[in-house]
Formats: C-alpha cells, sequence, structure tokens
C-alpha cells in the first residue's frame, strides 16, 4: 500500500493531491494542513473518506515532527511519496518586479522573508522531519513544488520581470533541492523540484488591481509559446506531476523539472 504524504493541503492543487490519491482505496494519504477542521468538513462534503488529516504548519518544526510521529502510527513506520506543495503567497506582492521595490524597502524586506521562511526553510524543516520515515521506505521520493517563474532561461525569454520575490524565492528552493539530492544519493532517495505548470487554483476572482498584471503576464506567456492556452485544471496538473513522480529516477535527482518531465514550463 502505497503511502503519500502532501504537506500543505488545504487548498489549490494540495487538496487537488489528496482528492486524486483517495480514488485508489489502496493508498494511504496524510494531509498536512494548518486548519484541520475546515479540510475535514470539506472532505466530508465531498464524501472523501480514505485520507488522514494532521494538523501542521511549514514555519514551525516542532509542528512536523509532532506530524511525523501521527504519520508514523498511520503508515506503518515509512513514507513511500513526500511532497511538499505548500506555499507562501501574497497576490499584490507577488507581482512586482524588483524596480518597483525602490521606495518601498520595508515592504521588499516583509515579502522576502516571509517567502523564505515558508517556501525554503519550512520546506527543509519538511524535508528533514520526513526523512527518518522515507529512508525506510522502498520508494524513497520526495517531491517539491516549485514553478518555472524560477527559470532563469524562462524570465528572460519571456521578459518576466515580475514576481521577483516569489520567483527568486523558488529558484533558491530548487538549489536547496539539488544539495539534498548530493547528501541522499547514497540513501537511494530521490528529490527533484517539480513545476506543476500554470494552474486555475483561484477560489476567488483575483483583486482588480492585479488584472492587469495577470493580462500581461499570459501575453508573456503567449509569447514564450504560442501555443499556450491559459491556466490549467488542478486535476490536469496533478496528473501530469504524478506521472513525473513515477517515473523519474535516481539518475534525475536533483532535477528541476516541469509537469511535462522537462523544461517546458507552459
Ligand atoms: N497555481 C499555479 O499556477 C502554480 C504555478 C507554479 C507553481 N505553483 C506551486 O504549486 C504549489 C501549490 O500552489 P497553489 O496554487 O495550489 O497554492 P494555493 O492555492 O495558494 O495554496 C497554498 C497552500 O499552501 C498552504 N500553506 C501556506 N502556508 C503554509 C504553511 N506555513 N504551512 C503549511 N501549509 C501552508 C495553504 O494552506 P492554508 O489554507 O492554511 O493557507 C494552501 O493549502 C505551490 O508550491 C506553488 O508555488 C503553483
Amino acid at each position: 500500500m502505497p503511502s503519500y504524504i502532501i504537506i500543505g493541503a488545504s487548498r489549490g492543487l494540495g487538496y487537488e493531491w489528496l482528492r486524486h490519491l483517495s480514488r485508489d482505496s489502496e493508498n494511504i494519504i496524510v494531509g498536512l494542513v494548518r486548519n484541520p477542521d475546515a479540510v475535514e468538513a470539506k472532505l466530508a462534503s465531498d464524501s472523501i473518506r480514505n485520507v488522514n488529516i494532521i494538523k501542521a504548519d511549514l514555519t514551525d518544526h516542532k509542528s512536523l515532527s509532532a506530524a511525523v510521529a501521527k504519520t508514523a502510527d498511520l503508515t506503518g513506520g515509512s513514507v513511500d511519496y513526500l511532497i511538499i506543495n505548500g506555499v507562501h503567497q501574497d497576490p499584490a506582492g507577488d507581482f512586482l518586479s524588483p524596480t518597483e521595490f525602490i521606495g518601498r524597502e520595508e515592504l521588499l524586506h516583509d515579502y522576502m522573508v516571509k517567502a523564505m521562511e515558508t517556501n525554503v526553510v519550512g520546506v527543509m524543516y519538511g524535508i528533514n522531519a520526513y526523512l527518518p520515515l522515507v529512508r525506510k521506505s522502498s520508494v524513497k521520493k520526495i517531491t517539491v513544488i516549485s514553478t518555472g517563474l524560477a527559470d532563469l532561461e524562462l524570465a528572460l525569454q519571456g521578459n518576466m520581470s515580475f514576481f521577483v520575490t516569489y520567483s527568486a524565492v523558488k529558484a533558491a528552493l530548487n538549489m536547496v533541492v539539488a544539495k539534498y539530492s548530493i547528501d541522499l544519493r547514497a540513501d537511494g532517495v530521490t528529490i527533484i523540484a517539480l513545476s506543476p505548470g500554470l494552474v486555475n487554483t483561484q477560489e476567488a476572482p483575483p483583486p482588480a488591481e492585479i488584472m492587469p498584471r495577470i493580462q500581461i503576464m499570459m501575453q508573456d506567456c503567449l509569447a514564450v509559446n504560442p501555443e499556450f492556452k491559459g491556466p490549467i485544471e488542478p486535476a490536469e496538473s496533478v496528473k501530469m506531476q504524478l506521472k513525473v513522480i513515477e517515473t523519474t529516477t535516481i539518475k534525475q535527482s536533483g532535477e528541476f523539472l516541469s509537469h511535462f518531465g522537462n523544461k517546458q514550463w507552459i
């Protein structure tokens, strides 16, 4: 019975992972979320019963250690697939470019530090906490969800200066993944940074002030890929991500891949 741990599973792609994996009754599924009551209510209303929810916060390593102990009871002491999906985002701040922070240094500090705290330090807390269980598996796969926006070539080719804090922090995360792969190769642990594609995870329409930015972003995407048809749905992204995760081998450990399993980000 394969075990899947999704950290940051309350909504968006994280929740879609729970929904998708729950279709196979053989899977042992554990979702880590900050507010279990709300997620448990959502699962019940979606008639999803074979998912275990544990409270944890990526910024709180003690909560992750406590979650690991509870996970071990559910899985029998090992973890096959660890997927770290949670992210700190700020809809207004994320769209800013570097020069738009001129004269707004406190804002820059705030956005960058908060993103770093969850999206890099928190992810490392998550990996470190779960490593003993991953090492006990015969599968040993860790997936860290990144973004194509962290790809240098895409940024330059697409003329994308927006999203500077988010992109920079995810680029740092990609390097962290590469470093882990070196430490963990001898243990047979495969770790990758995986971009899910551009995915429609909005629960409500975006604030009016960022709509022009979204339109520019869509034009930039079209400039990079004239076949680009807009964001994909979470269900499609998760299926594609799972295929990449399942087919990736230890030889690719440390790589930064798209949902296509290559460097095509959109
Ligand atoms: N959607 C896209 O187009 C896209 C594109 C590229 C990459 N990605 C990446 O894909 C992943 C999922 O994106 P999404 O669009 O589904 O995001 P989302 O809808 O904003 O959901 C973010 C998730 O992260 C959780 N989270 C935030 N801070 C956390 C913390 N400190 N501890 C634990 N969980 C925390 C949230 O939980 P709460 O409900 O508690 O806030 C929520 O479940 C992210 O890593 C994102 O960077 C998404």
